[in-house]
């Protein structure tokens, strides 16, 4: 008990430290060999994986404690999961409150559908628990307000899922545009196509076979959302609702204006035109309510432009930002591939820029990563010990994430939407 104690003091004032943005490597040095005991909300597709990247990045610093998911199924997958990642038989819970009181669990994952992110991000700051939270920080712009303002009162670490920030490519991005390779930079391109057969429906994913209202524990997955019947769509599907999900604009929009702010130092738009539709997946049978085409237009306060695509039924350009400076371009693409191409101007370019050289890095080959998802949850477990700061704050999740619901409400609304920056609100006019 006394080492409990002792303990959760050291993590305690790791966190207080990194609060306070002081030197927390100090810190560090008197809680280094304590391990921080993780709990788990949501093992389905991202949850399930990252039980094996929280391992790789950080399994000599962390004890998987508890695991919290409402279908029996992936809770019981989970629990086999960590026996044989991390070797010890995790407490189960389908009530994500109830593994909040376990006064042992320093730190959580929460990794399920974005309209229950809020009610569990603020429970779990008040009970005292470090979060990683998944991208969208929250399902509306008030939301993640109020999580921002949690966070701040609360002293602890909290991590948003938008890895980018973590990936070796997206760093030395950033590094090459602040050295000034790209000049004046006002327009970046971002764009994410995807495509699947005619009979495998975009985000129409599997559902398990034995799926019913008992075993997914419906009215716990609706929380805060519309009381409906029992619809296992819904249940597996559902980004495919706005209900639950922004779609395109909260789903994979997000994680483009986050790295765009990342690099070049933005923050948040002051308009945004959305416009697309459904215009692939039109079967009778599927009830979808968010598009699966959207472009969006973004001016920001400073001479900047984002442009923004999105396409389900086609993939052949794949995923990437394409930074377009006076002097030169960077892209990265598909979190694969980082290219820097120097505006020749057909020779008639300045010395300067013709005696740049382009750059070309690959992610796996020069820095051994996939993405940044591995790097992404080391640095949350290395801040909760007091070595490091997030690199993507609340503030940066809620800064990426008004852009994705400014986006959303100007489809919606079939309108140009403005953010205020003085009242933190959107207007239409
Ligand atoms: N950072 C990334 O690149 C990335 C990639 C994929 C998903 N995500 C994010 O991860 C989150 C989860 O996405 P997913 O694809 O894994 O979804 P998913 O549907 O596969 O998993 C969600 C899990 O939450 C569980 N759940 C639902 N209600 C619950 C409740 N009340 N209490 C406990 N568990 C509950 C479900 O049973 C399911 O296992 C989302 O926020 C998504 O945006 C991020």
């Amino acid at each position: 008990m006394a080492d409990e104690l002792g303990r959760r003091d050291l993590l305690k004032s790791a966190s207080a430290a990194v609060a306070v943005a002081a030197g927390p490597a100090v810190i560090a040095a008197r809680g280094q060999n304590e391990k921080i005991n993780i709990g788990w909300i949501g093992v389905g597709t991202r949850g399930n994986a990252g039980l094996d990247w929280l391992n790789k990045a950080s399994g000599q610093h962390v004890r998987l404690r508890a695991v919290c998911d409402t279908f029996t199924g992936y809770l019981a997958r989970a629990k086999d999961r960590v026996q044989t990642i991390y070797g010890n038989t995790p407490d189960t819970y389908n009530d994500y409150q109830q593994l909040l009181a376990d006064k042992s669990i320093d730190a959580v994952y929460i990794m399920t559908p974005e309209h229950l992110h809020h009610s569990m991000t603020l429970a779990a700051l008040k009970a005292g628990k470090h979060v990683y939270i998944e991208k969208p920080l929250a399902h509306t712009i008030e939301e993640g307000a109020e999580i921002v303002k949690a966070w701040e009162k609360s002293g602890k670490v909290v991590q948003v899922g938008t890895q980018n920030r973590s990936s070796s490519l997206y760093r030395k991005a950033k590094e090459l545009v602040e050295a000034g390779m790209l000049g004046e930079i006002h327009y970046v391109r971002a764009f994410w196509y995807r495509n699947s057969a005619p009979d495998d429906p975009a985000w129409r994913y599997k559902i398990p076979a034995d799926a019913n209202e008992q075993n997914t524990d419906w009215k716990k997955f609706l929380g805060p959302a519309q009381q409906r019947a029992f619809d296992k769509q819904r249940y597996y599907q559902w980004r495919l609702y706005w209900d639950y999900s922004g779609g395109i604009s909260t789903d994979l929009l997000v994680h483009q204006t986050d790295i765009t702010n990342f690099v070049l130092g933005k923050t948040v738009p002051t308009s945004c035109m959305a416009s697309g539709g459904v215009y692939r997946w039109t079967d009778k049978s599927d009830d979808r309510d968010v598009p699966d085409t959207l472009s969006a237009i973004y001016e920001y306060g400073d001479r900047f432009h984002l442009n923004y695509s999105c396409h389900f039924g086609n993939n052949h350009y794949g995923y990437g930002e394409q930074f377009m400076g006076s002097e030169g371009t960077l892209e990265v693409l598909n979190r694969k591939d980082l290219n820097f191409y120097p505006q020749t101007l057909d020779g008639k370019a300045p010395a300067h820029v013709l005696a740049k050289k382009e750059v070309h890095y690959n992610g796996m080959k020069d820095f051994g990563e996939s993405d940044g998802a591995i790097n992404h949850f080391r640095n949350f477990i290395e801040a909760v010990r007091g070595n490091e700061k997030v690199v993507a704050p609340p503030t940066a999740g809620q800064q990426a994430a008004i852009s994705g619901h400014m986006a959303t409400l100007s489809f919606k609304a079939n309108k140009k939407i403005y953010w205020d920056a003085k009242t933190e609100k959107v207007r239409y006019s």
